[in-house]
């Protein structure tokens, strides 16, 4: 939600800035805007709309200095326009102020600096961190943020400028992530690492209540209440080329076609096949609790919810563990009541969800453990929980999660297995379990081989307003991702429903014009869901059915099939996903969405 980028160095900031912004416009895309300072000149631009327009507007335009900051917004107070999109100044133009989260007290601060003569120009809650900072500047600009912080509640990652201190870049977070990048060539300040991984893969990570001073050759880290910290630099894994589309049209489809190794990554070097049983160095610090624990908690948003769902149906099966899940949202505000040795297993592609982590916060203080299944290295949550696993799947660009999905289905099968060994699980069904994974990776290039074909059943199918996804046990979630994948990026209208419960209403809404997608593996589920498919046939919905290879009872009645290779029940939703992640894509490309860059959406949810 919103990105910051921010330069300070040798190099020109302009072609930086905007190169960062591009990268990390997936985190908001209504309007953008950046400040190149150069001396006590500061030049500063915004446009409404995507990154291309603010290229468009500053194109030919000279923006000397090499100091500057960037921000890609995704509205939350006052609408998309050029008078609320970032930079926000204060009234003397002094102070240029980006800023991602949400200033709760914003009203009050804002009647209390008008009463002092201060006019204000935009509807955001922002432009009060440039008038305060203006307010309280006396020529030190981190000692003017540091008091900005003590009065503002709610949630910021900022970057500040001022005219009269050139050179300089004030960073300060609190609830939503900044990252410094360390470079020969000047230091980088970032809401995530796809905006520097070109120039560094050095950081440093801002941490809650901190604040740094950045200039070309340096940076400081202090905290709220002035105390030096000394942190060294980490190396980041994810590569320049990770974050480019490498002749793909677009990220979501990249991230569909990366899954056959995206997977691998994630089960890579944790297998121990002659024991049938995983290995997880991330959970080692918890092992001697979490081994005996008989109550965990899968807490997510989204599409990490709906792994959340099949991991419950996998810890059913493989332990002996009482699983529930919780939608991250709703979460705390239910009356929590843990049984001793509890653990809360938050799951998240961003680790940054801001509902996600008051969830963990809620469920420690009533005393839970916490594992994080995480996939960016260093986010918030892979911090704030006492063990966890990283998916290992590579920046997730596509602001619909694809392939973080299904690495978040393997992470979370391995700590199931893991658990299941040291509990009633035989050697036999660990080794067995662990060829499934091990096969995965070729089932999924198979299956991806599939792609025409399902681009020609997305064909026959785009103009129907209204679609239904049936599933059952494991494959119930992917009827709901399946839906919430349609919806997210054609604007279908779409529902996910457990197939037991179409005949208690939506049966009907069957008619000719609204297929439905039923997952039908050859599972314990097989006869139960060709059932559903007589009910739907019988009243001439179409069907377009998720089986596996060769199930003739099914090609016998659905009017399009797409074919799964067949695999252990618990591991089908690995499989059964990918065609609706690819449905959902072609759907979107013949309705010419903007698939990367859904409407209204944005890619790492950082406000509640
Ligand atoms: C859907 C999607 C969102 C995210 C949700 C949680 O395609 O991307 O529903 O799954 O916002 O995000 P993370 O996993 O980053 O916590």
């Amino acid at each position: 939600m919103c990105g910051i980028v921010c330069y300070v160095g040798e190099k020109s900031a302009k072609p930086i800035l905007i190169e960062g912004l591009r990268r990390l416009e997936y985190r908001g895309y209504d309007s953008a805007g950046l400040a190149v300072q150069n001396g006590n000149e500061i030049s500063c631009y915004r446009e409404v709309g995507k990154i291309a327009n603010l290229e468009a507007l500053v194109d030919g335009k000279s923006m000397e200095g090499s100091t500057g900051i960037a921000h890609t917004r995704w509205a939350t107070h006052g609408e998309p326009s050029v008078k609320n999109a970032h930079p926000q100044r204060d009234q003397e133009e002094n102070v240029y102020v980006i800023h991602n989260g949400i200033i709760e007290n914003y009203h009050l601060l804002k009647k209390q600096l008008e009463k002092k003569g201060i006019t204000f120009r935009s509807e955001t809650d922002s432009e009060v961190l440039a008038q305060l900072i203006a307010f309280y500047f006396d020529g030190n600009l981190a000692d003017a943020v540091r008091k900005t912080m003590s009065q503002v509640e709610g949630t910021f990652g900022m970057g500040v400028i001022h005219r009269h201190v050139p050179g300089q870049i004030v960073v300060a977070r609190r609830g939503s992530p900044l990252i410094i990048g360390v470079s020969d060539e000047g230091h980088f300040v970032a809401s995530d690492v796809s905006a520097m991984v070109r120039y560094t893969n050095k950081v440093v990570h801002l941490q809650e209540n901190e604040l740094a001073t950045v200039t070309a050759d340096d940076f400081s880290i202090l905290t709220a209440s002035a105390q030096q910290i000394q942190r060294s630099t980490e190396t980041v894994e994810w590569r320049a080329e990770d974050a480019e589309l490498n002749g793909f049209p677009h990220f979501m489809l990249k991230e569909i076609y990366e899954q056959a190794y995206t997977i691998k990554n994630a089960f890579r070097g944790r297998l121990e096949p002659g024991e049938g049983v995983p290995k997880l160095g991330g959970i080692m610090p918890v092992w001697e609790d979490l081994k005996n624990c008989r109550h965990m908690v899968l807490v997510a948003c989204g599409t990490s919810y709906y792994a959340a769902c099949v991991g419950k149906y996998i810890f059913e099966k493989l332990t002996e563990i009482d699983t529930e899940v919780g939608l991250a949202s709703e979460f705390r505000y239910r009356k929590l009541n843990f049984p001793s040795n509890t653990f809360v297993v938050a799951i998240s592609q961003s680790g940054e969800t801001a509902d996600t982590i008051a969830a963990i916060k809620e469920a420690k203080r009533k005393g839970a453990r916490l594992l994080g299944i995480v996939n960016v290295v260093g986010s918030t949550i892979s911090r704030e929980t006492d063990a966890g696993i990283y998916n290992h799947a590579g920046p997730e660009i596509g602001v619909a999660s694809t392939k973080n999905f299904t690495s978040q289905l393997i992470t979370l099968t391995l700590l199931a297995l893991l658990l299941g060994r040291h509990q009633h699980l035989s050697l036999t069904e660990g080794i067995q379990a662990i060829r499934a994974l091990e096969a995965l990776p070729d089932q999924v290039r198979e299956l991806l081989g599939q792609s025409s074909h399902i681009e020609a059943i997305a064909e026959k199918y785009f103009h129907c307003a209204n679609w239904l996804f049936l599933g059952r046990k494991y494959n119930y979630p992917i009827a709901l991702e399946g839906a919430l994948k349609l919806k997210e990026v054609s604007y279908i209208h779409a529902e996910g429903y457990a197939a037991g419960e179409m005949k208690h209403g939506p049966i009907a809404l069957i008619n000719p014009e609204m297929p439905t997608v039923a997952i039908i593996p050859d599972d314990e589920m097989h006869e139960k869901m060709l059932s559903n498919i007589h009910e739907i046939k019988s009243r001439k919905g179409p069907v377009i059915a998720i089986a596996t290879q060769g199930d003739e009872k099914v090609r016998e009645i659905a009017d399009d099939v797409i074919e799964i290779p067949p695999i252990l029940d618990f591991l089908t939703p690995i499989l059964s996903v990918i065609p609706c992640q690819l449905l959902a894509y072609y759907c979107a490309k013949f309705l010419e969405r903007d698939i990367d860059k859904p409407r209204n959406l944005a890619k790492s949810v950082t406000v509640e």
